[in-house]
Formats: structure tokens, sequence, C-alpha cells
């Protein structure tokens, strides 16, 4: 029988202790293996000669997972995909989480910053949520500019743009532009009710479109994992948040709060998805 640790999650003991994480715990419960949470999620840790042949040879994943898919995959061909090319498939799915998880940081922030908004979302809401998203995405700083170089002469504002010449889009001023929004240095999500989707203001991950342009093609998977992530952080979970710099500089890229945003006493909520 594999014992279980009693804190309700030791994501935050798994960054402090590294690797001596597991260890010390087989050694104080006597075992090689023990089960805990990580990232709010049940997880089984494991050490020793017996569990690496396990791991390694008998532990099969999931049939509905992402790493199953990918493994079983066969080409055109009929060939399974090399390893190296699966690996790097599985990779494409983890960057794009590892990305937003940086809007994901400035919109638990935000929720702290604005109680309002955390209650409601707490209390159900979902009208707004996609509204709360979107100036998350417009408030923070996270791409400043894009680079490109003419290809073809214009031009524009009586300034003469040639071939090759280097212009950079200012996409965060952009965001800010105060003939496009009204109080921008002002959270609020109202702004966003009703919204047309002008391809041309709101350019936090590039402007135009998917298809013709160059804006970025994960823009609505962004949206729909933040969503996600309010909805967890106000509903699935209890946490508390001690004292730290929030501050957000200007010139770090991507940037966060200076201490990151450390959170401590994570309880899940009864009867919720990540209970
Ligand atoms: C939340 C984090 C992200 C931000 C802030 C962001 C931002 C941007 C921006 C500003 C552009 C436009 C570049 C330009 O106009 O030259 C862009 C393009 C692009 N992004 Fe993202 N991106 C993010 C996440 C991702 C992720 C996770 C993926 C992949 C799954 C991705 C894939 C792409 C691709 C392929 C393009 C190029 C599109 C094209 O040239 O047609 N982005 N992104």
């Amino acid at each position: 029988m594999i014992p279980t640790l009693t804190a309700p999650d030791s994501s935050l003991a798994l960054l402090r202790e590294g690797y001596a994480f597991i260890s010390r715990r087989c050694d104080r419960l006597g075992t090689d293996a023990f089960r805990t949470r990580l990232m709010l999620r049940p997880a089984v840790c494991v050490r020793g000669a017996e569990a690496a042949r396990v791991r390694s040879v008998e532990l099969t994943s999931p049939e509905d997972s992402a790493v199953a898919a990918i493994a079983g995959h066969r080409g055109d061909d009929g060939e399974l995909l090399d390893l190296p090319v699966a690996g790097v498939e599985l990779l494409n799915l983890i960057r794009p989480v590892a990305a937003v998880s940086r809007f994901g940081v400035l919109a638990a922030l935000t929720l702290l910053r604005h109680p309002r908004w955390r209650d409601a979302f707490a209390a159900g809401e979902d009208e707004d949520l996609r509204a709360f998203v979107l100036e998350v995405r417009r408030f923070f700083p996270f791409f400043p500019l894009v680079a490109g170089r003419v290809r073809e002469p214009f031009t524009w504002q009586e300034q003469r743009f040639g071939t090759g010449d280097r212009v950079y889009l200012d996409l965060y001023g952009t965001d800010h532009d105060a003939r496009s929004w009204t109080d921008p240095e002002v959270f609020d999500p109202e702004r966003f009710r009703g919204w047309q989707r002008d391809p041309w203001t709101l350019i936090a991950q590039g402007a135009g479109g998917y298809a013709e342009n160059h804006r970025c093609p994960d823009e609505p998977m962004t949206e729909w994992l933040l969503e996600d992530v309010v909805r967890l952080l106000t509903r699935s979970v209890r946490y508390a948040v001690g004292v730290q710099d929030f501050g957000i500089s200007l010139n770090r890229l991507p940037t966060l709060p200076a201490d990151g945003f450390v959170v401590s006493h994570v309880r899940p909520v009864p009867g919720t998805a990540a209970a």
C-alpha cells in the first residue's frame, strides 16, 4: 500500500527542495513510493532500481493521452514517428501552455488587485470572462513590438518607406493608445463588452487576421486557456498570497511580477475539478 502525504499539495515543497524532495520523504516514510498532489493533480513519486524498471518497461500511457496519441501515430508511409520528431511534437503541446502561463500569472495578480472580478467569477459569472481575459491581454506587457522589412515601397504620413527598410510596430503602445482606448491605463474589462474584434487595436498577439496576415494563430487557444485559469483560480482552489513585490518591469521580456506570484496554503475546493 503506497502511503499518502498529509499536505494537500506538494508543488511548493518540490520547488523549494528540488533534488532532495522525493528521497527525503521516502526516507522519512520508509518507502520507495508515496502519493501526493503536484500542481493540484494526484501524483505518485517513486525511486530506486525497481521503480526505474517499472517506469521504463512496464508503464504505459492511458489510451486517450497525448503521449499515447503521438507515440502511436503513423505517418502516410505507415511508419511510427522518429523519436526526435515525436519528442518535438510533445514539446509543441507543452510550449503553448508554458507561454500562456505568463498571462495566467498576470490574471492571478489581477484577481488579487480587483476582488470585484474575483468574487463575480467565483460566484459562477461567465458572461464577462472573455472580456476579463481580453483586458488582461491588452493591459499587461508581453511582446513589446514586432519587426519586419518593407517588401514594396509605400508612403505613410508623408514618410517614404523603401524596399528593405526595417519597421518596428509597437504592440504594447498600440494596446495603450488613448486614441483607441478610453483611460488606457485603467484595468477595465467592461470596455470589451460587445466588442467587435477590431483586428488593429488589440494587437498583443499581432495584428490583422490569422489567415491573411501574421496574427498569432494561438490567440484563440490563449483566450480559452486563460478562461480556464480564471475559473480554476476562482472556483476550484483556495490559496493565500503573502506580501511580495508585484512590480512589473517594462524592460523584462516577457515580463512577470518581480517576485513571481507566490501562493501558499493551496487547497482544492471540494466537489470541483481540482478536488
Ligand atoms: C501567450 C503567448 C503568446 C504571445 C504573446 C504571442 C505573440 C505573437 C505575436 C505578437 C505574433 C505576431 C508576429 C508578427 O506579426 O510578426 C505571433 C505570431 C505567431 N505565433 Fe504567437 N504568441 C503567443 C503564443 C504562441 C504559441 C503558444 C504559439 C504556438 C502554439 C504561437 C504561434 C505563433 C505563430 C506560428 C506565429 C506566426 C504567424 C505567422 O507568421 O503567420 N504563439 N505571436
